[in-house]
């Protein structure tokens, strides 16, 4: 046992969740291509390109994803958690689109090898590539590597060879070998000067200071810069002009004692190919080409199949469509499946702000004597990210989404990312909202949104990749026939729901869903921190009933969110949404809607594991909150829900603007088909003034006064999430039950799902990207992108929820 195991967080070496097919992975994917194990510090391998064709091109350089580049577009258009994927990056600036195939080969003990070919041509042949791409791999932590192949100070040629060695993946190899066919500037301003470097592999080998990986691309392209001045200098005043810049930026071939970070540059004319091979000492299988020649097409083939039986086509699309809209649905699905990251390192946390309106809480964080933001210990954390260029980090509430869409793939990938996180819940219960761990997230976030404090949360969607587990616990139990009795595990309502969706085929073998001990053992392990972020919810966001004298059959179940501000709420998610003035007698509609479906979710969970009396109790309260919905937040004039507020006179009033939030009772199923709220809340959904627009659910009324208004980001934008959200409740509730406004929520659920797929697809192929959000009024997709966080969600939107033909047909069996 090598001592840097003592040291791991115990995550990281936990038998139970650790699987060696999700070792590796491109989990980088803050960079174009960024491979690197589930390890806190170990090998973190990357790739950097441009196109020598002129010396501006060096500026751009490409290797983490950045909306500002230019790059026409970039997707996994296929990957697969446990085999690898492939993908494409369109980029135009350089005229080359580029390739990244990415096998996974089992074997061995630590991890199993793996393969990588990275291939390219022209976009447009007419004008030259010169493509010019640096693969580098750096080490982090214990461990060391070694060039084997001899230095040559003019450049190598052939297979280029690494052996190395690291406390958990042992010792490996790391090869890079040259495609079949690939051709070098040859010709060029003083090509005789360079002929002994012309089509060589260069190189350097670099001692870089620990966690300072993530700045190879700086490290890099310093060392050509400098080279080159070097080299240009006997060529200032020469009337040719400067040597052809292929010739010149280059890697300056050398390897300096004691390096751990390692890169060879491979500079092309026009079409090109290599392959780089991580092989695990202990797997005795030697990889050569071959087995990307045949691996690639068969994940190709093997992935195309198992989409189509996880999400199967809906039978209500034209046939003609479905190449393309397939296509689009494996490419998003696959770029938030490869956009998970695994992020390690220290964050900052501020224990002492608070804000005048929250001053008076009971439930302050506990008092250690600290002041001010301070660095935490590090931390390790695998998470899907919302956005690879413009949010490559963890997001609480986005979690809950992508864990849905993820789960529907590969189950036991979405525990161990659901594991992480539950991981992260502190003594208190509190998880940071947002977790930007270490140096490498951190250059990505303004200073100002760095520091999390632990009385603020964030709406509490975690649970829903914990009860769709379970959902699809009970329906393996269901098809293999065990009864209720041999699960032990008593079923609710869930499951005869949970029936109606099409009965999907996982992507992925599950260990957990294969053995119904194993499930149990992981819920049982996770009940007592969730139970544990409950209570934290509830002690720490509770409102103010009695002192403003409310009149609610519960005197206890009001919430507001902690840490607003004057003008925006970050807290709820829906940051610069209308609300009242701050106000410590403030109730927010949405947050107590949350906490109603929290406790459902925890009633479930209670349930399932066998914690009865919990259950029970889970349940009063539930019940106590739903009853305070319509007590506290219901207004009958404006027949709308509302938050509350606080006048002058300490009088209680409502607070109320058409949008999202008036909708969360319906948007999370906590009304009863019966309500009478529910026929005026479809009314404003369904009117083109208000919430219906062609391309989904408004956030804001265009009847508002705010619509479109200062920040405008909540304020009237399409929210793909929400929109879900509104689907998922209309599909399992309003349209399924029968009620008054049955018909009415069918109709409005055929209709919305069909413009949320339908503009959300035409946006992509327009631009080549999905989007953040979409523009209330034009349906153009606004903010950061690629957004395949939880925009990806139009994969279940469009597949996992079938037609109202089909539910009006399975409701009459
Ligand atoms: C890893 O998990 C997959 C799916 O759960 C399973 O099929 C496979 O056998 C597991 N592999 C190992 C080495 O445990
Ligand atoms: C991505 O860019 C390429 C090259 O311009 C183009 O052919 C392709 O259609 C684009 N893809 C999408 C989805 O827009």
């Amino acid at each position: 046992m090598h001592l840097l195991w003592l040291l791991l967080p115990l995550s990281a070496v936990a038998a139970t969740d650790v699987n060696d097919t999700l070792l590796w992975g491109p989990y980088r994917p803050n960079l174009y291509f960024g491979l690197r194990p589930r390890i806190p510090q170990s090998l973190m391998t990357g790739l950097v390109w441009f196109g020598a064709q002129d010396y501006q091109s060096i500026s751009k350089a490409r290797h983490a994803c950045d909306q500002g580049d230019g790059i026409t577009n970039y997707t996994w258009t296929e990957y697969d958690t446990r085999e690898g994927g492939v993908q494409v990056i369109n980029d135009g600036p350089n005229n080359v689109k580029i390739t990244t195939e990415f096998l996974k080969v089992a074997g061995g003990d630590h991890g199993g090898s793996w393969a990588a070919r990275i291939k390219g041509k022209p976009i447009n042949p007419d004008v030259p590539s010169h493509p010019s791409l640096i693969f580098y791999f750096g080490l982090e932590g214990l461990g060391g590597i070694d060039m084997d192949t001899d230095e040559d100070e003019n450049g190598l040629e052939g297979e280029i060879k690494f052996s190395g060695s690291t406390p958990e993946l042992d010792d490996f190899t790391i090869r890079i070998v040259d495609g079949p066919d690939n051709k070098h500037v040859t010709e060029g301003k003083h090509a005789q000067k360079f002929e002994d470097r012309i089509g060589k592999t260069h190189f350097l080998g670099q001692p870089v200071s620990q966690g300072g990986i993530w700045q190879a691309k700086e490290l890099l392209l310093q060392n050509i810069i400098k080279r080159a001045q070097e080299i240009l200098v006997p060529y200032k005043d020469v009337a040719a002009g400067p040597p052809d810049p292929s010739f010149v930026l280059q890697l300056p071939d050398e390897v300096y004692t004691s390096s751990n970070l390692y890169a060879v540059q491979k500079s092309f004319d026009g079409e090109f190919q290599f392959d780089v091979f991580f092989e695990s000492a202990s797997s005795k299988q030697k990889l050569s080409s071959a087995i990307l020649d045949q691996g690639i097409p068969a994940l190709v083939a093997s992935y195309g199949k198992r989409f189509q039986s996880a999400f199967p086509f809906p039978s209500d699309y034209p046939a003609a469509k479905r190449d393309s809209l397939e296509g689009f649905s494996k490419a998003i699905t696959s770029n938030l499946v490869g956009g998970v990251g695994y992020f390690y390192g220290t964050s900052i946390v501020n224990r002492k702000f608070s804000y005048e309106w929250d001053e008076d809480d009971e439930a302050q964080p506990s008092d250690d004597g600290e002041t001010g933001a301070k660095l935490t210990e590090p931390k390790a954390l695998l998470t899907a990210t919302p956005s690879r260029s413009f949010f490559p980090r963890g997001f609480y509430w986005d979690e809950g989404f992508h864990l849905l869409h993820i789960g529907a793939w590969d189950n036991d990938f979405s525990l161990a990312i659901l594991k992480d996180w539950i991981d992260l819940i502190d003594d208190d219960g509190w998880v940071a909202r947002e977790q930007i761990l270490g140096e490498e997230a951190r250059s990505k976030v303004p200073a100002e949104f760095q520091t999390q404090v632990p009385n603020y949360a964030n709406p509490p969607t975690l649970t829903m990749a914990v009860t769709a587990f379970i959902a699809r616990v009970k329906k393996v139990a269901e098809s293999s026939g065990p009864s209720d009795q041999d699960l032990g595990m008593g079923f609710g309502m869930g499951a005869a729901q949970e029936r109606l969706s099409k009965p999907a085929q996982h992507g992925a073998g599950s260990q957990y869903l294969e053995s119904p001990e194993l499930a149990r053992a992981f819920l049982q392990s996770i009940y007592a921190p969730l139970k544990r972020h409950y209570d934290w919810f509830r002690r720490t966001q509770r409102g103010q009933i009695k002192q403003y004298a409310r009149v609610a059959r519960s005197r206890t179940e009001g919430y507001r969110w902690r840490g607003r501000s004057e003008q925006h709420v970050l807290t709820s998610g829906m940051d610069d949404y209308p609300r009242g003035p701050p106000h410590a007698g403030e109730l927010h509609l949405d947050l107590i809607s949350w906490m109603a479906f929290f406790t459902g979710t925890m009633k479930e969970i209670a349930e399932f594991v066998g914690e009865t009396e919990d259950a029970t109790s889970f349940g009063e309260i539930e019940q106590a909150i739903l009853n305070n919905i319509d007590d506290l937040h219901w207004s009958e004039e404006q027949q709308m829900y509302c938050d509350a507020n606080v006048d002058q006179e300490d009088e209680s009033y409502h607070v109320c603007h058409q949008g999202y939030l008036s909708m969360f009772p319906l948007f999370l199923g906590l009304l009863p088909s019966s309500s009478p709220h529910l026929g005026p809340m479809l009314d404003v959904l369904r009117d083109p003034d208000q919430l219906w627009s062609p391309y989904g659910l408004r956030s804001l009324s265009a009847s508002h006064p705010l619509f479109g208004k200062d920040e405008n980001y909540w304020k009237g934008p399409v929210w793909v999430q929400m929109n879900y959200l509104a689907l998922r409740s209309l599909y399992k509730n309003y349209a399924a039950e029968p009620g008054p406004y049955q018909a009415r929520a069918q109709e409005i659920y055929q209709q919305l799902r069909k413009n949320i797929v339908d503009n959300v697809y035409k946006e992509y192929e327009r631009t080549g990207y999905v989007w953040e959000q979409y523009d209330a009024l034009t349906g153009q997709g606004l903010r950061s992108h690629p957004f395949t966080g939880w925009t990806s969600l139009v994969t279940l939107s469009e597949c996992l929820f079938g037609s109202t033909a089909a539910l009006r047909l399975m409701h009459t069996l």
